[in-house]
């Protein structure tokens, strides 16, 4: 019995000040291995008499157990500690201020893109995307530009070789075509921004080959004209952060919508500088209506019952008002002094809290 509790005390004490896992795991084994002393211990009970056997396996197996318990225990203590050293060394200061020095800035229209997701996510909508490269069905046809229709002159298309069958694939003159690809997938209420590049062939100080829009799309049971207006005026006060700035619904003409209206803001020009929100000249910003039922009849949506508009905005355009940027090309020149006049520093991300531009 003696020796028991002496190798019961040895077993226990081994584990218990086993100082890291190969340590622990060595008294494991010295303990409850092939060849450890518990093990040992137990395959001499088959040499015994019944009674001594009574007696003595309850003990050892109750020493298995809590010998199994202590190296579980102590394994546990181990592993804390580990992971307290291994904090203590991989502290990081977090209040610590960012960096001055950074050296990269965004692009502009990485900015505006950015503080336009902010406004428009607060509003409810969630971010879409579609492709670059589309066809003539989705960038003309079921916007209700048929072929032969004279809108399609108007967009300046830069079209790839004809296919075999005689079609050809196209850079998409706008972001509209994603309205299409959008309602055919998902089913209302629909709530969408689609920012993405836009391409035609046309090239002055505003006007690139390659320039970027942002698409807004709402569908629903509901949605009218004064919802429109709402969102848009929204839109404008929060992105040029004029409060009470000035807009003019003006009626146009789009193939896709119906009613349509082009938005411009108020502004003024004194000497060569344009300022937003003043005076009584007024700045084009945006196309928008109301999306045309035959549009919804062609992705599958009942005009009868579904409604909603839609809108167009040149972000390069707002870009070049907000900021003050007076020649378009100059954004895509990759010309360093160019953005690190332009540009914007990294870490200053655009929120409604935290202010868009600051
Ligand atoms: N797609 C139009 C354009 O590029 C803009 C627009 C979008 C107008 C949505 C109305 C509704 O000119």
């Amino acid at each position: 019995m003696d020796d028991l509790d002496a190798l019961e005390s040895e077993l226990t004490a081994a584990v218990r000040e086993a100082g890291d896992m190969a340590a622990l795991e060595a008294a494991r084994v010295g303990a409850l291995g092939k060849k450890g002393r518990l093990t040992r211990a137990m395959r001499e009970l088959g040499a015994m008499t019944a009674d001594e056997r009574r007696t003595v396996a309850p003990r050892l197996n109750r020493l298995k157990q809590h010998l199994n318990e202590a190296v579980a225990a102590r394994k546990r203590e181990l592993e804390a500690a580990r992971l307290e050293a291994r904090l203590a060394v991989e502290r990081v200061d977090v209040t610590l201020p960012a960096r001055p020095e950074t050296e990269g800035r965004i692009h502009p229209v990485s900015q505006v893109t950015d503080e336009l997701v902010a406004i428009f996510a607060d509003m409810g909508f969630t971010v879409a995307e579609g492709p670059d490269i589309e066809d003539d069905f989705h960038n003309f046809t079921a916007l209700n530009i048929p072929p032969e229709h004279p809108a399609r002159q108007m967009h300046d298309t830069f079209y790839f070789p004809e296919k075999a069958d005689g079609s050809r694939m196209l850079l998409r003159t706008h972001t509209s075509p994603v309205q299409i690809r959008y309602m055919k997938t998902a089913r209302p209420p629909i709530r969408i921004i689609v920012p993405g590049r836009t391409y035609r062939c046309d090239s002055d100080q505003t006007h690139t080959p390659m320039f970027h829009q942002v698409e807004g799309l709402v569908i629903d049971e509901t949605t009218h004209m004064g919802h429109l207006k709402g969102c848009l005026e929204e839109f404008a006060r929060a992105f040029f952060e004029v409060d009470g700035l000035r807009m003019r619904f003006r009626p146009s003409h789009f193939p896709f919508t119906e009613p349509s209206a082009e938005v411009d803001i108020g502004c003024t020009h004194a000497g060569d500088e344009l300022r937003i929100g003043e005076g009584d000249d007024w700045l084009e910003i945006l196309g928008c209506g109301m999306v045309h039922p035959r549009v919804l009849e062609c992705v599958g949506l009942d005009p009868e019952r579904y409604q909603g508009f839609a809108f167009g905005v040149g972000i390069d355009r707002i870009a070049m008002l907000k900021y003050g940027i007076p020649d378009l090309r100059a954004f895509f020149d990759a010309d360093l002094r160019w953005l690190r006049h332009y540009g914007f520093v990294p870490l200053d991300v655009p929120t409604l809290a935290g202010g868009l531009s600051q």
